[in-house]
């Protein structure tokens, strides 16, 4: 019998080494009581969360707990049915609603996930003989779409305009173009440059899908991401989303002023073939959504968490994923994936969380600590964040 296993033979074995040096698993860590947006207890530590996308602290906002108490009175704790059977409750439709409002928009479909809203739209509108334009460093549910879909997949150069363009003009005349870009790009946290993609995009007959799953809430005047910031959110055909991040729950979507949009829920997949969002959850997405309508104070102190930590951690010596910061993602580079979890281990040994990422989820090879900033870290926190950066740099060897 042949081992259908066999072909993860070289992952098993980097794990084995790995876990072979003593270290704790990097991959496999339990949060045994989660105090706030920004404290857990792991190993029976108290630790300061570094490395959650709960960019802007909903996942403990009262209001939210309320709404998704509520709804578990009143509707139970499932649909047990696809949106277009039995799964359609009010509440998805208020939060359809909440999305609508949110950015200013004619439709907004809910999906059980952001991975799925990827998958779903992306495979519904670009078949087997058109034409996918997308950065590199796309997400894993941008790819899986695509290849759901199967469209043919001209992927370009990460953030390159030119070459953008230069893909755009090899596509066959008259062949459906979709051009799938992000807002912030989540490894590196680095922005896209929107404003000169989409005008590209759009001059080459293009529709364009920007994913903004990390910038939702967070950038932009009414936190509607990238695109508003950069201006162009009205030339954007799709924005997709995602509630696992600033909305603080799960669940995905995409939003657009398509007039054809609707025809979206009869023969889009995943949205068809699987079970609705249970209503706790889109009732607390829904009061969540509403509330980052009216969180420029937090999108705030967000940007001076994100400014100070950056330029801490650049003058303690660290290589940073970016130059500047950009968004709320400060990702730290590390030299290869044995030091980075030693660094891992160090860092939630002085009592800090952060994202060890590496291959195939990292760009170029590249191993990192990945820092996400949350709205409801204290600047005490931000202080001792950089204390614990300090000691275990210097413990490891990453720093002098
Ligand atoms: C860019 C991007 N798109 C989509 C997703 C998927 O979101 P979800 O967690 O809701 O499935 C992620 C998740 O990390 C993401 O980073």
């Amino acid at each position: 019998m042949s081992d259908l296993f066999s072909k993860f033979d070289d992952v098993i074995e980097q794990r084995e080494t790995l876990l072979a040096t003593g270290i704790i698993d990097p991959f496999n860590l339990v949060m045994e009581r989660v105090e706030s947006p920004t404290v857990a207890i792991c190993n029976g530590k108290r630790t300061i969360l570094l490395g959650t996308y709960n960019y802007m602290g909903m996942t403990f906002d009262p209001d939210v707990i309320a709404a998704g108490k509520q709804a578990l009175d009143e509707y139970g704790s499932g649909t047990t049915g696809s949106r277009v059977l039995n799964g359609t409750y009010a509440g998805h439709r208020a939060v359809e609603e909440a999305l609508k409002d949110f950015y200013a928009m004619d439709h907004a479909m809910v999906f059980s996930t952001g991975y799925q809203a990827n998958l779903g739209v992306i495979s519904t509108l670009a078949g087997k003989d058109d034409y996918v334009i997308l950065d590199i460093d796309s997400h894993a549910s941008i790819y899986d779409g695509c290849a759901l879909g199967n469209a043919q997949i001209i992927p370009f150069r990460h953030n390159d305009v030119d070459a953008l363009e230069k893909r755009l003009k090899r596509v066959p005349d008259g062949a459906g173009k979709l051009v799938v870009l992000e807002g912030v790009y989540s490894m590196l946290g680095d922005v896209a440059p929107l404003k000169e993609m989409v005008a590209v995009s759009k001059a080459n007959g293009a529709m364009v899908l920007v994913d903004e799953a990390h910038s939702m809430g967070f950038i932009g005047e009414h936190g509607r991401g990238v695109a508003e910031a950069q201006g162009v959110i009205d030339d954007v055909d799709f924005i997709i989303g995602t509630f696992s991040k600033s909305v603080g729950t799960v669940g995905g979507f995409c939003v657009s002023n398509h007039p054809k949009f609707e025809i979206l829920r009869l023969v889009c997949r995943p949205y068809v073939f699987t079970a609705s969002l249970p209503p706790s959850v889109v009732a607390t997405a829904a009061t969540s959504i509403r509330k980052l309508m009216q969180a420029s104070d937090k999108r705030e102190h967000l940007w001076g968490n994100s400014k100070r930590l950056h330029a801490g951690l650049k003058q303690l010596g660290f290589t940073l994923g970016t130059d500047e910061p950009q968004a709320a993602i400060i990702a730290v580079i590390m030299p290869d994936l044995a030091t980075g979890a030693a660094m891992w281990e160090a860092l939630l040994n002085e009592g800090l969380y952060v994202n060890l990422a590496r291959p195939p989820a990292t760009p170029a090879g590249m191993t990192l600590l990945r820092c996400s900033l949350c709205s409801e870290h204290s600047s005490e926190q931000v202080g001792e964040i950089l204390g614990m950066f300090t000691a275990a740099g210097r413990a490891t060897g990453c720093i002098a």
